[in-house]
């Protein structure tokens, strides 16, 4: 084999190979000099003519050391293709003492597991794919092995209720898993299933619901549509109405009845503004009973909330607003919380268009600058980079990127995640269902992977296309 590299710092390195011998970008190379055999990965590869106007071609690139860290250059190692043992013994070496999650295998090397390190999920991720890349699915499985590899807890904000079953174990046939393996996973995760509590529209086990009153008293003002200037009458007599409860303990029905018990014009004005809006109708408020989240049994591991079966958008907003403060205003006890949003351009875009969005957005950006170090970390999914707010996308430490067409798209990402290799980012157009990059804390090398199977049922499945099949 025709293929030689140097490096200047032995840290990365720059190599030749004839065409026949082409290494592709992304694939882990043994690069052997007298003294040493590194493991290195490949990052970026291109054709060049050797001599002007000469046929011969080679192919020219360059890459990074992963192991063993050289302490300086060296010229004309010999490069190869890296055998599995090499690329499984520096992943598993890496983890150390933290738990790897089997996310499925690397993309070059199918034997080889693609293993996140689980620490990384205490910095705030960003998913983003193409509709269809398989975003869903890979959340699906990333939140499966949290939940077997780790103790963190999580809430997960669900607009497609993609994630109702997520206490269900599939059946062995559907999962695909070797007998010992389905055996092992099935069952410790069975019994992790009863700490699983979804809250869903009506019909669900759980109600998703909200006590007016206990809501911040400027998303009770949102939910009302009050500007404090505009609406200044309605406004104040909602203030004098809300003063006579006590704080916390009202429901929307209280404030309605209060507006009817005077004979002040602007309460009136205020029990038609919220008749005409219909919000005593909406499905979302509870009574005077306890807040959702002191609801859950003290060992609960994870809350879905499964926003998309609650009747209208501007439901699911407030209760995407109510949970998201509730989980802010909670941020004190310093308990570890993973917060997962799904499609979350609708949870927390660049351009809210409704004001509860806007007050979920603020609350999202406020956990992205500062939930750190309270413990609250974020993983968001979205098909919309560009829709995302910007200030929560700056704050992402880890990218998990699956398929993208879109040439802008894949340069902005570039850009906002430069710990990603650009020459991996580039991929990204070219990836199959399933498959995609991790980088960042979650993978200090980055990988990339293919996602394996998934343990539980998928929910919100789409909708079939058995009206195409061949009559
Ligand atoms: N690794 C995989 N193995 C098998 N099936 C997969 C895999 N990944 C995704 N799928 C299937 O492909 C389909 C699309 O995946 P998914 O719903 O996860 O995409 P998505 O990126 O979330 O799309 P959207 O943006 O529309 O929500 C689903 O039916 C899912 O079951
Ligand atoms: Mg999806």
């Amino acid at each position: 084999m025709t293929a030689r590299a140097s490096s200047i710092d032995g840290r990365t390195f720059a190599f030749e190979t004839s065409t026949t011998d082409a290494v592709p970008v992304g694939a882990y190379v043994t690069v052997s000099t007298d003294e040493n055999v590194f493991l290195g990965q490949v990052l970026d590869a291109a054709l060049t003519q050797a001599a002007a106007g000469g046929s011969v071609r080679s192919i020219t690139g360059s890459g990074r050391l992963l192991s063993p860290s050289g302490d300086g250059g060296f010229d004309d190692a010999t490069l190869g293709l890296a055998d599995t043992e090499l690329v499984t013994e520096h992943f598993t070496t890496a983890l150390g003492s933290t738990a790897g999650l089997e996310l499925g295998t690397l993309q070059t090397t199918t034997e080889v597991p693609a293993l996140l390190n689980a620490k990384g999920f205490g910095r705030h991720t960003f998913l983003c794919g193409q509709s269809g890349s398989g975003k869903t699915y890979t959340l699906g499985v990333v939140l499966e092995r949290l939940l077997l590899e780790t103790d963190i807890r999580m809430v997960i904000i669900d607009p497609n209720s993609d994630f109702v079953n997520l206490g269900a174990v599939r059946p062995q046939e559907s999962a695909g898993f070797s007998d010992s393996e389905y055996q092992r996973l099935s069952e410790r995760y069975e019994a992790i299933s009863p700490h699983i509590h979804v809250f869903g529209g009506e019909g669900s086990k759980g109600r998703l619901r909200a006590v007016f009153g206990r809501l911040s008293f400027e998303q009770q003002t949102m939910v009302l549509g009050l500007d404090p200037v505009r609406d200044a009458e309605e406004y104040n007599a909602f203030v004098r109405i809300t003063r006579r409860f006590e704080e916390g303990d009202y429901t929307i029905d209280d404030v309605m009845a209060a507006t009817r018990s005077t004979f002040a014009d602007d309460a009136r004005r205020l029990g038609l503004r919220i008749d005409n809006l219909g919000i005593q109708q909406q499905s979302i408020w509870a009574g005077k009973e306890a807040p959702l989240l002191n609801e859950l049994p003290d060992d609960w591991r994870v809350m879905v909330a499964d926003v998309g079966s609650l009747p209208s958008a501007t439901e699911s907003s407030i209760a995407a607003a109510a949970l998201l403060a509730f989980l802010w205003e909670q941020r004190r006890r310093r308990e570890p919380v993973l917060i997962v949003i799904d499609e979350a351009h609708n949870v927390c875009p660049q351009e809210p268009t409704d004001v509860n969005q806007a007050l979920a957005t603020e609350h999202v950006v406020r956990i992205a600058g500062e939930g750190r170090k309270f413990g609250r970390y974020l993983l968001l999914s979205t098909q919309r980079p560009s829709k995302v707010h910007r200030n929560v996308i700056s704050q992402c430490d880890n990218l998990l990127l699956m398929k993208m067409n879109s040439a802008a798209d894949l340069d902005t990402l570039s850009q906002t995640f430069s710990f990603a290799p650009s020459g991996l980012i580039e991929l990204a157009s070219g990836f199959q269902l399933g498959e995609g990059l991790a980088a960042g804390k979650i993978a200090p090398d980055p990988i990339l992977f293919k996602s394996g199977r998934r343990l539980t049922v998928e929910g919100g499945s789409d909708v079939s296309s058995a009206w195409a099949r061949r009559r």
